[in-house]
């Protein structure tokens, strides 16, 4: 009974990775997570070579920028790509407000 929930689970999991979710938190976790954590608070060690990896402490979300967090976002910049391909217009702004959000949720958590 037990390994049937438990394989059930995984069943359940596993479906759920295939399905195409476009809500901004999922595409959050697909696209940025790697690099900026799943709080976007960054990682210890790349964040000493580049401080903004911990997206709680960049000052244009500190300062809720929209225009350069877009920027940031379409165009890339250094080791980070543009997703202008990845996101479409109206996902960008949704991934705007997401990130714009985080120090709040953060702070709520
Ligand atoms: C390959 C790693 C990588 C990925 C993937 C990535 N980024 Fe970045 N991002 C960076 C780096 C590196 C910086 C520069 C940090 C710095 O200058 O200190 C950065 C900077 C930023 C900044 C600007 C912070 C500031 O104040 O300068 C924002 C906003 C941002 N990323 C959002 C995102 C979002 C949203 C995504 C997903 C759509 C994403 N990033 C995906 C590596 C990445």
């Amino acid at each position: 009974m037990r390994r049937g929930s438990l394989l059930l689970l995984v069943v359940l999991l596993l479906a759920g990775c295939r399905t195409n979710d476009r809500s901004a938190p999922a595409l959050y976790k697909r696209y940025c997570a790697r690099c900026h954590g799943g709080q976007g608070e960054g990682a210890p060690r790349p964040n000493k070579m580049y401080p903004y990896l911990k997206l709680l402490a960049s000052p244009m979300i500190q300062q809720g920028d929209r225009a350069a967090v877009r920027q940031q976002i379409v165009e890339g910049e250094g080791p980070m790509p543009s997703f202008r391909r990845r996101l479409s217009p109206p996902e960008v702004e949704q991934m705007i407000d997401f990130v714009l959000g985080l120090p709040s949720r953060k702070a709520g958590s």
